[in-house]
């Protein structure tokens, strides 16, 4: 029916490209239309329901994740369901078409001319400094240009567009510095892209790369790569089907996924620990190693029972501070520390393995990560044991981690990290009360009095 339609459509979305220099072709519909003003009209007003580009992204990104989490049914699941990066027998997508687009011509010259990109070529219009960006031969630069399909179901609003400090947030977000052809987005898990955000301590906001089913390239779980590695004078573009919007905060992240994270937005509000967090004034970046309802579940119910009792709040609240750091964002190839030196900011980390031990709200305990990765799969562990079941969830003050077991706080007067295994299921109200009641708030006011 459509088919050849939609293949020559997508295949001619620049239009220097040739059907068969395009790497690979999607013929399924893309989930997440995204749509500018949607998503402003959205944030405007958090209180709103969500906009239809909202719940698309979402329930994209939720079916993904429950996807993850309800195949991790075993105790040492490997890793989540990311399929590696370099499939073993075939050919990454992209590899060996780097004839076409053209290189007498600059990414702008490009987009601009092309008769499958005249939404986005329109908005690039509209801000010279993105313009001048990719007109620049000064640099080398690399564009993810949603096609004009993805622009499709903007809904026309004529009076009150976003304002134009939004439209240029969301265009850097398509945008990396570099040379960043198809191969070396696929040695990546998380790619930095030119919107540098203050609340991630001013280092660049990233975007997330997997491999879809029929090995198409993903950035950010719902937009995929139509036709890669075209090039220009400076630099690459790609051809997105979907727009790729800023993340939320993590604290949206989580609200937004109720049927994984029920029970962790029930204690974060409980113990008043997500309000809290909600007012830290000078966020800059974090860490949130965030528990699915499963990891709540293998506490078993008397642990459950205590902790979200009235008696059992303080305690719940001292768990809950052991998954969150603040002002230290780990993704799988890339960790922001703390400013100290300017050019310190980022440390790029080695492929193959590295390890760090973030400190934790409680009590700046530390929680071991050790990060392994190998021929395109990635492993993130913690404490040793604890393996994160979905990895490099962004968000717009931090990065999100999901777990399908509960850290487990180490002794209060126990150095470093735990070296043993140490799983609490189906544990009784006294194991959690010893362990936890000397990390308590309130026992260490009464301390100070005495
Ligand atoms: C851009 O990349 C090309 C190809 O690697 C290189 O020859 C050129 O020097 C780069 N341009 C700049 C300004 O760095």
């Amino acid at each position: 029916m459509k088919l050849p339609v939609l293949f020559a459509a997508t295949a001619a979305a620049l239009a220097t490209v040739h059907h068969e220099q395009v790497p690979f072709i999607d013929q399924h519909i893309n989930p997440a239309e995204s749509a500018v003003q949607d998503w402003w009209d959205t944030l405007r007003n958090p209180s709103s329901l969500l906009s239809p580009v909202e719940r698309k992204v979402t329930e994209t990104i939720r079916r993904t994740i429950n996807n993850v989490v309800d195949l991790d049914d075993t105790d040492d699941n490997e890793d989540d369901n990311d399929h590696p990066h370099q499939p073993p027998h075939r050919r990454p997508p992209g590899r060996g078409h780097r004839h076409h687009g053209d290189k007498t011509k600059t990414i702008y010259d490009q987009i601009k001319e092309s008769r499958y990109t005249t939404k986005f070529a329109k908005l690039v219009e509209e801000h010279d400094e993105i313009k001048s960006l990719l007109d620049d031969t000064g640099a080398n630069h690399t564009i993810f240009v949603p096609t004009d399909k993805a622009f499709d179901r903007i809904p026309h609003h004529p009076k009150d567009p976003p304002p134009k400090e939004f439209i240029l947030a969301l265009l850097k977000y398509h945008a990396l510095a570099g040379l960043w052809p198809v191969p070396r987005i696929l040695h990546s898990y998380t790619l930095p892209t030119e919107l540098s955000l203050e609340t991630l301590g001013d280092n660049p906001q990233r975007l997330r790369v997997n491999l879809g089913l029929f090995f198409t390239l993903h950035i950010n779980l719902y937009s995929k790569v139509v036709a890669g590695n075209i090039e220009a004078k400076n630099g690459f573009i790609h051809a997105v089907d979907g727009i790729l919007v800023p993340p939320p905060t993590q604290a949206k992240i989580i609200s937004l996924l109720p049927t994984t994270f029920s029970t962790f937005s029930l204690a974060l509000e409980k113990t008043g620990l997500g309000e809290e967090l909600e007012k830290e004034e000078k966020r800059s970046g974090g860490t949130l190693f965030a528990p699915t309802n499963k990891a709540f579940q293998r506490l078993g119910p008397m642990a459950n029972a205590f902790l979200f009792s009235e008696r059992g709040k303080k305690y719940l609240k001292a768990l809950l501070k052991y998954h969150v750091v603040l002002g230290e964002t780990l993704y799988s190839d890339a960790f922001y520390k703390p400013k100290k030196d300017d050019d310190e900011k980022e440390q790029n980390v080695e492929t193959g393995y590295w390890h760090v031990d973030l400190p934790s709200l409680l009590d700046d305990k530390a929680i071991a990560v050790d990060v392994k990765s190998w021929k395109g799969f990635v492993t993130i562990t913690l404490n040793g044991f604890n393996k994160v079941a979905f990895k490099d969830g962004l968000a717009s003050d931090g990065s999100v981690h999901i777990i399908n077991k509960v850290l487990i706080p180490p002794h209060k007067h126990s150095r470093g990290v735990p070296t043993k295994e140490e799983e609490w299921v189906d544990v009784s109200e006294e194991v959690v009360i010893k362990r936890l009641q000397p990390y308590l708030e309130e026992e260490k006011e009464e301390m100070r009095d005495l």
